[in-house]
């Protein structure tokens, strides 16, 4: 299928077999797709091709130090990956499929290109519930490579069209699966022995890890930046982004949170969950507004709270 803008976004057959064999035919031959999961639409290509996994990193313009996660459709692929201990398959147990990624050591025969890792002795896997991702790792056989599909640095697309304005030309076949679920990236875990390190809050929040492994999380400060994607500047829209606004100024595009309105609001009754789902939407519809500058109303960091105020946090640091 050539062409880079043959996208499958006809409703009606999303799920059907006809879409995604299209996509796992384009993947088996090195090809990227653009598939939606819970969390956000991934830039997935086989982990195990190394010429793919090199197209992923020029359509987003990644800095090649910056692993990508691997998904895979149950925990038994995972182990054909990575070494997972009690630890990591308890986790696996109570949040797979799901919006939780687990960093383990690689398998010694572990398949997956040397770049898909950066070099790291460790691999970051994931199974993601999303039905379409799940169908086409059935279907395709495939270990898929995916980060988010958007340009290095910008806003995550949580539906198709923010793929296509996010990587313009170079979006590949995007797979509609309408809106995604959580909208926030997945919880990221390091598994360190039989304790644990959140990397990036997520989904699955602090609560819910604590809760499934009876233990708290390590902070473990490591020498260097484990999670690359983790640079404080990130998720971040092309205008500048004021926190904690209460109250829009004249140039803001407000967005607002519970009873501070806002020009758009992530959760009217101050739903955490709905926040997150609606986070990065508002953003890409506040960058394209005719206001030059953006402001948010303060949202609380419990539960996935501590997730939206990460996103934020980021996507207000200057690059
Ligand atoms: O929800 C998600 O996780 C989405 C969907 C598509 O699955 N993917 C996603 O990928 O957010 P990406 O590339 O935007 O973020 C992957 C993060 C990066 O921060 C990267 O540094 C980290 O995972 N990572 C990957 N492999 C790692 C490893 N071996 N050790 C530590 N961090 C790793
Ligand atoms: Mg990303």
């Amino acid at each position: 299928m050539p062409g880079s803008n043959d996208h499958i976004d006809d409703n009606a057959r999303r799920y059907g077999t006809q879409a995604i064999s299209a996509a796992a035919e384009r993947l088996r031959s090195g090809g990227l797709v653009a598939v939606p999961t819970e969390t956000v639409y991934g830039l997935a290509a086989d982990s195990t091709n190394a010429s793919a996994i090199a197209d992923i990193y020029r359509t987003k313009g990644r800095p090649d130090f910056n692993p990508l996660i691997v998904h895979v459709p149950s925990t038994e692929a995972a182990g054909e990956l990575g070494l997972l201990n009690g630890l990591a398959n308890k986790l696996a147990k109570d949040f797979w499929p799901g919006p939780l990624t687990l960093v383990v050591p690689k398998t010694p025969d572990c398949p997956v290109a040397p770049a898909v890792t950066a070099g790291l002795d460790t691999i970051a896997l994931r199974c993601p519930a999303h039905p379409l991702m799940q169908k086409l790792l059935n279907i395709s056989g495939l270990f898929l490579a995916a980060p988010s599909a958007n340009k290095s640095g910008g806003i995550s697309p949580t539906k198709p069209q923010h793929v296509e304005h996010s990587l313009g030309k170079a979006a590949p076949m995007i797979l509609n699966g309408g809106p995604c679920e959580s909208g926030i990236e997945s919880t990221i875990v390091a598994i360190r022995g039989d304790d644990y390190q959140i990397l990036r809050p997520g989904p699955v929040t602090s609560d819910q890890l604590q809760a499934s492994t009876g233990k708290t999380a390590v902070n473990h400060q490591g020498e260097k930046i484990e999670a690359p994607g983790q640079l404080a500047s990130h998720y971040a829209p092309n205008k500048s982004v004021r926190l904690d606004a209460t109250q829009a100024g004249p140039d803001d595009y407000h967005i607002g949170f519970g009873d501070i309105a806002g020009d758009t609001n992530l959760s009217v009754n101050g739903d955490l969950a709905e926040a997150a789902a609606n986070l990065f939407a508002a953003l890409h519809v506040a960058d394209a507004s005719d206001r030059p500058l953006i402001a948010v109303a303060p949202v609380p960091s419990t539960g996935i709270g501590a997730a939206i105020n990460d996103r934020l946090n980021r996507a207000a640091q200057k690059g």
